[in-house]
């Protein structure tokens, strides 16, 4: 059976409230695992499978980076922006998705939406009869 055109929908993954201190929560959304994060003040959805060998990314460590001041200087910064995963330590920068070193490789991520009741959205495609 082949499946249907492509769909999308904001699918319900958790409340603001449910973020704990390190601004993280996992869920389930449509049969996905994600990581639902608070990064700079966006809300942030990726699909909790590393793009290297498919490792549950979205438990690593959330961390910073040095960032260039000038050319001789470097300054710690984004912190809780970057996160590890844990099986092999890649890292990605959870604003963009993109790894760091190789920006090519990117995490799988997801548009949210956050409604007045403090709920976060998920867009997800949906096909018939199956989800993405
Ligand atoms: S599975 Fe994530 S770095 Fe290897």
């Amino acid at each position: 059976m082949s499946a249907g055109p492509a769909a999308h929908r904001f699918a319900k993954a958790c409340h603001l409230d449910s973020l704990g201190d390190d601004s993280r929560v996992l869920v389930e959304v449509e049969g996905r695992r994600l990581g639902i994060f608070r990064v700079g003040g966006r809300v942030v959805a990726v699909h909790d499978r590393c793009p290297h060998q498919g490792g549950p990314v979205c438990r690593g460590v959330l961390s910073g980076t040095t960032m260039p001041v000038n050319a001789h200087e470097y300054r710690w910064g984004r912190e809780g922006a970057i996160l590890s995963c844990p099986w092999h330590g890649w890292e990605f920068d959870l604003e963009t998705g993109a790894m760091f070193g190789n920006p090519r490789i990117r995490l799988r991520t997801y548009e949210t939406r956050v409604d007045d009741d403090g709920y976060v959205y998920v867009r997800v495609q949906v096909r018939e009869g199956r989800d993405e």
